[in-house]
């Protein structure tokens, strides 16, 4: 099967190519799916899961993109919970093998069935954007109704799902990002947007909950906008300055199947739109994670045609 592989850390996106590689083997209560199309997180070469297994060994070539929406075409030993043709979607896990490829092996407690009329395309921008926004906000966050919510990079792929789920809510949202991110922004429902470029982040005030998706200097400088008592989540590192009066959480995204469905009905009753920015095919899958190569939102990758 083709796929694409990065090939070590040290050579990073210079050595992302398409290659021919095994078919996947389906372990105990995996399924193999037959991947229509896959997503990726933008930082996910510098996770160290991308380069080995959950023992710290070298894994190497491995195959990024661990967000997919498929058909289920074989069943592990064991495997319950779906059936072959089936199609789902979901989150792979970050230690093996990912979705760039046209199968994949993946933990089937690990994927949601994907209603029928909802397109790959789309199913495959939810799940690392979605249940990464949904755990930042209201699992790690707290984030109740009435409260206000700082949401930095508000037109990115996590961002914009964060939005749609703060407003959802009852949240009063700020977004942050670039000039460019405005618009998209506002449309998604943000009380107020600031471009970290050219206006003072400090002037958003005050916020229950901060949820940082840039890192470094602006998740440095969320953390004296933390309300008393609330919460600097952080997806990209670990904050080095904590809030005065409140907590600070990093975390890595887990899967989920329920939150998953519950995502899908969200899609299918118009109250979440994923921001698709571009679909490009698998061959140029290396060119779609170049820093500057993205547009906003999601950027999918189709591998098999409908
Ligand atoms: N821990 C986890 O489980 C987890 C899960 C998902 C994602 N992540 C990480 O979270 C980060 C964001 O992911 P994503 O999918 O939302 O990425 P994304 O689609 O690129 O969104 C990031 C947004 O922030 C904006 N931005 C970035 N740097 C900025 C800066 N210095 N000033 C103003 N705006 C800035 C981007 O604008 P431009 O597009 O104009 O640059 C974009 O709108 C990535 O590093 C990813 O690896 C972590």
């Amino acid at each position: 099967m083709q796929a694409i592989t990065v090939r070590d850390r040290d050579a990073g996106l210079a050595g992302m190519s398409l290659t021919d590689m095994p078919y996947p083997h389906a372990a105990e209560n995996d399924v193999i799916v037959r991947v229509h199309a896959a997503g990726f997180t933008p930082g996910e070469l510098d996770w160290p899961a991308t380069w080995t297994d959950r023992a710290g060994r070298d894994r190497t070539p491995t195959v990024p993109g661990h967000e997919l929406s498929g058909v289920v075409v074989e069943l592990g030993y064991g495997t319950t919970g779906l059936s072959v043709g089936q199609r789902v979607f979901g989150l792979s896990d970050w230690a093996r093998d990912g979705a760039l490829a046209e199968y994949t092996a993946v933990e089937a407690r690990n994927l949601a069935p994907l209603p029928a009329d909802i397109d790959h395309a789309v199913a495959a921008a939810l799940p690392i954007s979605g249940l990464t926004a949904w755990q930042g906000l209201f699992d790690h966050g707290r984030l109740t109704t009435g409260q206000t919510v700082l949401i930095h990079g508000a037109a990115g792929g996590v961002g914009s799902i964060a939005v749609q789920l703060a407003r959802e809510a009852g949240a009063r949202v700020i977004g942050t990002g670039r000039a460019s991110g405005r618009d998209t922004a506002l449309a998604l429902g943000v009380d107020t947007f600031i471009d970290l470029q050219t206006e003072k982040l400090e002037d958003a005030g005050e916020a229950d909950v901060v949820f940082d998706v840039i890192g470094g200097d602006v998740l440095d400088r969320s953390a004296p906008l933390v309300r008393a008592g609330g919460t600097l989540v952080s997806i990209v590192m670990p904050p080095k300055v904590q809030p005065k009066d409140g907590r600070a959480v990093f975390f890595v995204v887990e899967p989920d199947r329920t939150r998953l469905a519950d995502l899908a009905t969200r899609l299918r009753d118009g109250r979440l739109k994923p921001v698709v920015g571009a679909v490009r095919p698998l061959a140029e899958a290396p060119a779609a994670f170049a820093p500057g190569q993205r547009t906003p939102g999601k950027t999918i990758i189709r591998v098999t045609e409908d």
